[in-house]
């Protein structure tokens, strides 16, 4: 059942310059095709068409890292999934941490989800409580997060969305969560979806996200019952990313 594990470089706001972006992009694309993985690069917006223009195999993946979620308009700033669609991109992330902070909503998640659909993009519908306390509120938390996301979503697309579970106190962080408890997330997060959207939910992809690097990939994807790893810093450098997937080998 298991496919490809599915490695998403998420740029952020990095690098400072078009081109550092492409000395990036082909250190990462050189890494990509010796590895045994999907990657996906989530590049600032503004680099993305160029980048995805130049590439021409089939391992990489692009992915814009947020839409504006309505129709096309007067919003001045936004780029829209249909344009995110034109420059190439068959990927789009929803609901990071960073973006919920500015004030996205559970629903603004949902609406993108659908929006993605429309543009037949996938979608990497970020997840992941902000603290873990001790009476164990996060998984409600989780679940409502997914259950938002998720609540345009056909039962037999379910298993085209990718959720990467996030917990934002993991995100730039030394260390990330345990992977005995990401198995514990993943176990939850399967049996929801399971639930609200029948048996296709066993074939989503979960992806774990919060200071990986190459210390604590392998690990992670092997013991956190995860489908890929969604990665920031440690995809920002050309060579620390390669030594990442080197380390899944
Ligand atoms: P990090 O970021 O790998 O730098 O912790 C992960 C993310 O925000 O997606």
């Amino acid at each position: 059942m298991r496919m490809k594990a599915l490695i998403v470089a998420n740029w952020k706001m990095h690098p400072a310059t078009y081109k550092e972006a492409k000395q990036l992009f082909a250190a990462t694309k050189k890494a990509a095709e010796k590895a045994a993985v999907t990657v996906v690069i989530a590049p600032p917006a503004l680099y993305l068409r160029e980048l995805a223009a130049q590439y021409k195999g089939k391992r990489i993946g692009f992915a814009a890292q947020n839409a504006h979620a309505g129709e096309i308009g007067s919003f001045t700033g936004e780029v829209s999934f249909g344009q995110v669609r034109d420059a190439k991109a068959s990927y789009v992330i929803i609901g990071h941490a960073e973006r919920r902070a500015m004030g996205e909503s559970d629903a603004d998640v949902g609406t993108k989800v659908s929006m993605s659909a429309a543009e037949k993009l996938t979608p990497i519908i970020c997840v992941g409580e902000n603290e873990r306390a001790s009476d164990g509120s996060y998984f409600t938390r989780v679940r409502e997060q997914l259950r938002m996301a998720l609540a345009d979503v056909q039962p037999p697309r379910i298993s085209q969305v990718v959720i990467a579970y996030e917990p934002v106190w993991a995100i730039g962080a030394p260390r990330p969560m345990s992977a005995r408890d990401m198995h514990e997330m993943a176990i939850f997060i399967r049996k929801t979806i399971v639930e609200t959207h029948g048996e296709a939910g066993m074939h989503t992809r979960i992806l774990y996200g919060g200071a990986i690097d190459d210390t604590n990939a392998a690990e992670m994807l092997s013991q956190g019952d995860v489908d890929g790893l969604l990665v920031g810093r440690a995809s920002h450098d050309g060579a620390e990313f390669a030594r990442l997937l080197a380390s899944l080998a």
